[in-house]
């Protein structure tokens, strides 16, 4: 089965409303609709009604950066899954180096937060990866066998294959250092592994992995060439509309 190609544009907390509202108008003007592509936008909680109005009549989605694992009640400064999905969102990212690192959200958390956009129909992109220091010590594969197993060992196994992956290294995040493509792909196809191993070959085949960290117009394409790489969640290249979708032209 062909697997979701998925490009996403993690905004973080950048652009305010005006430079949000031309940047989205000028990717509503660049991106077509093709089968089999998901493009996605991740803006900034506040913003996203705004955008999900802007891309009305596009084959734009909005995802929203962060949820609360908890669907309502006395958790000041949190958001509810239930309120990004009647806002529009069709995906969430979970686990985004940035929240685990610096505001402290373990694998477990990431993992209950999963389950409560599940139970509200929202996809979850989950972000997995090792930090420069893991890398060096060697201890990569097991780091993300463990961010990758508790998720699934949170959700019931009829849930398993909802999720989709994002693989970021965290010293390629904005640091304009790239995996390689043979790295990326060695450790997406460890993820489908881990996938495999726990939910089924169908499972692990259909789930969709992507890539992030410094991806650029100028390497996106031989990143998207990987077998077993479905797509790029773009941070600092996804909030200039040119260089977007320059790297969305890269699918073909
Ligand atoms: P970057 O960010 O493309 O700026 O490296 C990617 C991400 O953090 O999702």
């Amino acid at each position: 089965m062909a697997r979701k190609t998925i490009i996403a544009g993690n905004w973080k907390m950048n652009l305010l409303p005006a430079q949000a509202e031309e940047l989205t108008f000028g990717l509503k003007e660049q991106v077509e609709s093709k089968p089999n592509l998901e493009v996605v936008v991740f803006p900034q909680a506040p913003l996203i009604p705004l955008v999900v109005d802007w891309i009305m009549d596009s084959a734009i989605l909005v995802g929203a950066q962060n949820s609360s694992d908890a669907i309502s009640g006395a958790f000041t400064g949190e958001t509810s899954p239930q309120l990004l999905k009647i806002l529009g969102c069709q995906y969430c990212l979970s686990g985004h180096s940035e929240r685990r690192q610096i505001f402290g959200e373990s694998d477990l958390v990431v993992a209950k937060k999963v389950k409560t956009l599940l139970e509200f129909g929202i996809t979850p992109v989950v972000c997995v990866g090792e930090t420069l220091e893991e890398r060096e010590s060697n201890r990569y594969e097991e780091i993300i066998k463990k961010q990758v197993m508790a998720v699934f060992d949170e959700l019931e196994n009829d849930s398993w294959g909802r999720l989709v992956f994002a693989y970021e290294p965290v010293w390629a995040i904005g640091t304009g250092k790239t995996a390689t493509p043979e790295q990326a792909d060695e450790i997406h196809k460890h993820i489908r592994n881990i996938i495999a191993e726990k939910a089924g070959e169908i499972i692990s085949n259909a789930t969709s992995i992507l890539y992030g960290g410094s991806v650029k117009p100028g390497n996106a394409a031989e990143i998207l060439a990987k077998n077993d790489i479905d797509g790029l969640l773009i941070g600092g290249a996804s909030l200039k509309s040119d260089d977007f979708s320059k790297i969305i032209s890269a699918f073909n």
